[in-house]
This record gives C-alpha cells, structure tokens and sequence, in this order.
C-alpha cells in the first residue's frame, strides 16, 4: 500500500491530539452518586493511638460498598499541625503523620479503585497554617512569599490597633499583629490560619500544582473549603454591624460581611479550578473529576457557583433554613426554591449534615430516617456525614477540660458547647466493644458517645432486629441504585391533610413516593390514587424505624396510613390492567358517543 508523506504527518497529528486531548471519561458519573464524608481522625484508628487513620479507611472500604456509597470525601489529611484539626495545612502535599503517609494513601486509592469507590479531597484554599512554609518566609519579607499573605498597617499608629474591625469567624479579631513583620496579617479563621492572597498570581499558581498534584496520584475531586473567604476589598474599611440580637462584639454575626465574603472574583477563581480538573481529564483520558464547593451564603451566591464550574455548590438548606420546627409546607419550600433555582442541566445536591454542624439525628430528634429519605428519594446527589447511616447522634457530655475545638475554646467556659464542633465528631460506633471497636487506646481523642453500645453499626446490621436506622440506609441506598424513577423520574412535592409532605418521583412505570407525618400526634389517611392514577397498589420499601410498618406490606393508594412522625417509601409500578381498563372504557365511550352522533344525525 502507498502511504503519502502527506497522509504520515495527517496520521502523526492526529495521534498526537489524541494523546494529549483525549476524552473526559464518564462525565457525570456523579450525578446520582452517594457521597459519603469521613473525618479521618474519627473513623478507624489501627495504630491505636486514639485518633483514626488512613490504614482504618482502606481496611473498611468494603463498608461503603455494602452500604451503597459511591464516592467518599475525606476531610485533610494533609500535614499539620491540627489547631483546626486538618484545616490548617502546614505542607499540601504531603500527609500528616497521624493518618500515615503517602504511601498509606496510595494504597487507600488502590484499593478503593478495585472496589469501585472514587476518593474525593479536601482542598483548603482560603489559609494556610502560620507554620506553613510560605507564611515563615512571608513574615520575612522573602522574595515572592512577601505578599503570598494579606499584611496590612495598622490603625492609630499601627501597634496598637488593627486595620479595621473585621472579625473571625472563630470570634475575635480577623487580625494578629507580628512582631518581625511588624505589621497584620489577615485571617478569618484562627490567628494560626493566615489567609491566602490570591490577588497574587504565584498563590494561584501554587493552588493550581497542588491540584496537579493530586490528580496525578489518581483522585477524582475535590471538595473546596470556605469558597466565600477567598477574596476581601477595602482593607481599609470597617464593615457594618449586623444588627443580630445577642451578638456580642467578638462574635462573627457581630457584623455584616459584606466586605470579606462573597466578593465577585472568587467565581472566576473557582471556575480557573474546574478548568484544571477539566483540562487534566481531558489530556488523560480519565473519568470526570468533580468539585464540590462550601459556601455558606445566600441561595443565589451558592447557585452561581453552579455557572462558575462547581459541579456541586453544597445546599445547605436541610441544615441552614429548615429546623425541627419547620412543618410539611416549610420542607416543600426549601425543596422547590432549590429545584427553581438551579440551571437548568445541572444537578441537584442534598447536604444533611458535617463536621461543623450538629448531626441530623440530634438535630431532628426522632427524625433521623425522614431526613435520610429526602436525601436519597430526591433528585441528584446525597451526601452523608459519617455516622449518619447509623443515626449517631451529637455527644453533648464533652467537658471543657476535654474540648478540642478551638471553636469551641475560643467561646470560653461559659459558652462553649452552643460553638463546639465536637458533639459531632465523636469516634464512628462500630460494635459494642472497647471504644465502641475504634481503637483500642487507653483514651480516644474525643470521647466516645455512651449511646454506643446500642447505636453501632454491628448491631444495627447483624442482630436479628427488624428495624435499624443502618437498614433503613442500606433500603434507600438499594432502591435508589436501581430505581429508574430515582434516576430519572420527574418531581412532584406537595402538602396533603396539612401535615403530610409527598416527594414523588415517577416515570411512566414507575413511582416512588415518599410520604413524610409531620404531625407528632396524629396519625393521617392518605389518598394518592389522583397523583398516581393507572398505578398499582403501593409496597412499603422503606418504613422509618419509629414505625410499626413492615417491608412489602401493600397499601392501597386510596388509603395509606401514615403514623405520627413516621415517613415511609412506596414503590409501585403501572398497572397494566388499569391502562386496558382505563383504554377500553375510552374506546367504549368514543363508539358511544360516534353513535349517539349518527343517532342525532
Ligand atoms: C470550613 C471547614 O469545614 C471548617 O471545619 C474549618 O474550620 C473552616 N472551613 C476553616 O478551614
């Protein structure tokens, strides 16, 4: 065969873009996926020495498969000196000796790749910890870290104040004076996590190989931190006071951040980090790898994040507007407003709890299963704190003494269990044995909750008992990996009998409804047969343990019982015989009325 000169470079060419552009793999492979958050320090400790590790990660890895999890997140790992636990990150690209070391991590993502579960990162941004390389440079004055950190002058002769009233969001000042520099360094959270400057472009560029970094070793993502801190304006300002009753001077809600958080440049920045995930995908051929984005802010801030290349900007409502409190029209608001308000294309996502806040089943007491089912009968993706699949709840006995939290610490002894974070980072209740089976140290970094020998995971899966909240989790995570109409099917939320939330989801065979009580003391008679006409008769799939319901018990859709502050999922399919029936009684009433008109005729 003759092959021209001409025809070899062609070919070379396009050999060479398909090496360097190829495909981004299995886009949107998240976008029904279980992500599951871990708190390293909490989850499994092998080396015993009271704090979780990564080597208890990979040991366990076949928890989330069992449990239907597609994705994990784990909270940094990175090295630190752990005054925010993690979130203050002396060197990005290493791992902190408490949870191992990169050699640890390589094993994890092995051996999470075998199984099937993508491994998603904390990516800190906004600060880095005051021990970081980087800011002991800076205070130096040394060649390009000079401005790697936000120093500024202070007020009044600059000693003796700072340069404005802006606050942290630990309380305090947001400024700390140092005393080589002699001037302020900026830090929205602890005075030992300076903030980043990213009007500097070597800062964004340090972010951006930090990135390549990990993609390299094989993550699929990353979850990025405090989004809203990124940038401030006017240094020399103060920013207003907010007004809130109660709010002492110290405390973050003290003011209306209107200068530090959400300034506009923190969108293109964001988007520059979706353009790396997405241009290293593309060059290597690899599966999609996806940003999730923190930002506590309003509902139209977090949704443009969705425009600004997050694939999922966290909502946060389940956790920021709805209480305990909120009634059935309330959860119908907060579900709609989200689903109005996003892209259209784009994915919806279901937060219900973290490591900085109270945990759902302390949150809504009884209510824990009701929560989850919203989670995982809604469209999109769910996310799942630790702990939740076996309804954990907040340990409130942690004394003073033993609080870790500077949160916490920084409220001081009178305030601070209403600002700690640590009722809800307690160590994962695996079994009933020493540490709830999660290290065998003398003493857990945390305190273990008491509750633990009867909510953990061995009893709630293995003991013959009908209901626990770790089945309930396991049904909803079954059903939606199969359901079409959890993947697919359209939405309908709606109040019925004034106390009763619906959440349907339907496809032309299938329905799966979710019917939550909000009612504590009565129990309601609900009809669906409108909403679900030509459907069969409705199986219990899921019953909230609180409920006397048993799995494959049928209902009638025109009379389904719901018990006070019980929620249960239905699943039912089209019936075919009601589609002939409903066909046939149509045709006879067509030749009806085609006769009556050749009567009258
Ligand atoms: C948000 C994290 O979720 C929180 O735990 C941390 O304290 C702050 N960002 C500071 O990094």
């Amino acid at each position: 065969m003759l092959v021209s000169r001409h025809h070899i470079i062609l070919s070379s060419l396009l050999l060479t873009t398909t090496l360097i552009s190829g495909e981004i793999l299995n886009r949107g492979w998240w976008n029904h996926t279980v992500f599951y958050q871990i708190y390293p320090r909490s989850f499994m400790d092998t080396d015993n020495d009271g704090v979780g590790d990564l080597k208890g990660i990979t040991n366990n890895l076949e928890h989330f498969v069992t449990s239907g999890v597609g994705a994990i997140w784990l909270s940094p790992i990175n090295r630190s000196p752990m005054v925010d636990f993690g979130y203050d990150i002396s060197d990005f690209k290493d791992i902190d000796k408490t949870f191992g070391n990169l050699a640890d991590f390589e094993r994890l993502l092995a051996r999470a790749k075998i199984l099937g579960l993508k491994v998603i990162l904390d990516l800190v941004p906004n600060h880095t910890s005051d021990e970081h390389y980087w800011f002991q440079q800076s205070i130096n004055r040394i060649g390009k870290y000079k401005d790697y950190y936000i120093w500024k002058d202070g007020e009044n002769g600059n000693f003796f104040s700072p340069p404005n009233n802006w606050l942290s969001v630990f309380g305090g000042s947001a400024w700390t004076y140092n005393s080589i520099r002699k001037q302020w360094y900026l830090h929205q959270f602890h005075e030992k996590q300076p903030d980043l400057n990213y009007a500097h472009p070597d800062v964004q560029e340090e972010m951006r190989e930090i990135i390549l970094f990990w993609l390299r070793k094989g993550v699929d993502g990353f979850r990025v931190d405090a989004v809203p801190h990124l940038f401030e304006t006017n240094y020399t300002l103060d920013e207003p006071e907010s007004g809130i009753e109660g709010a002492t001077k110290t405390d973050y809600n003290f003011l209306n951040h209107i200068l530090t958080t959400d300034q506009p440049q923190t969108y293109n920045l964001v988007q520059s980090w979706r353009d790396i995930l997405d241009e290293y995908a593309h060059r290597y051929n690899t599966s999609e790898k996806v940003m999730m984005t923190e930002a506590y802010t309003t509902l139209n801030n977090t949704i443009k994040y969705y425009n600004y290349g997050s694939h999922i900007p966290f909502n946060f409502n389940f956790i920021t507007t709805a209480t305990h409190t909120s009634d059935a029209a309330a959860f119908k608001n907060i579900i709609e407003n989200w689903m109005k308000a996003i892209p259209e294309g784009k994915v919806a996502n279901w937060v219900m709890g973290n490591h900085d806040r109270s945990r759902i089943a302390s949150r809504y007491p009884g209510r824990a299963d009701q929560m989850t089912m919203l989670a995982m009968i809604l469209p999109g993706v769910a996310v799942t704190y630790y702990g939740e699949e076996i309804g954990m709840v907040d340990n409130m006995d942690i004394s003073w003494e033993k609080t870790k939290d500077p949160q916490g610490c920084k409220a001081g002894k009178g305030k601070y269990q209403s600002r700690s974070r640590d009722p809800a980072r307690t160590p994962f209740q695996w079994n009933y044995l020493l540490n709830a089976g999660f290290s065998n140290a003398k003493e857990t970094w945390l305190p273990i909750h008491e509750n633990y020998l009867y909510i953990n995971l061995n009893v709630e899966k293995y003991e013959p008992i009908e209901k626990s909240h770790y089945k309930v989790y396991c049904a909803l995570t079954a059903l939606r990996n199969t359901s079409e109409a959890l993947k697919f099917g359209s939405l309908t939320t709606d109040v019925v009998n004034k106390t009763v939330l619906y959440v349907l989801r339907k496809t032309k065979e299938e329905a799966v409804t979710l019917l939550i009580n909000f009612s504590d003391q009565d129990k309601q008679e609900v009809d669906l047969t409108r909403v679900l006409a030509g459907f069969k008769n409705g199986v219990v799939k899921v019953a909230s343990v609180n409920s006397q319901l048993a799995q494959n018990q049928t209902f009638e859709l025109k009379n389904i019982t719901v018990p006070a502050k019980v929620s249960i999922v239905l699943h039912t399919f089209f019936s075919n015989a009601s589609a002939e029936y409903v066909a046939s009684l149509q045709t006879i009433l067509l030749s009806l009325s085609f006769l009556i008109i050749m009567l009258y005729k």
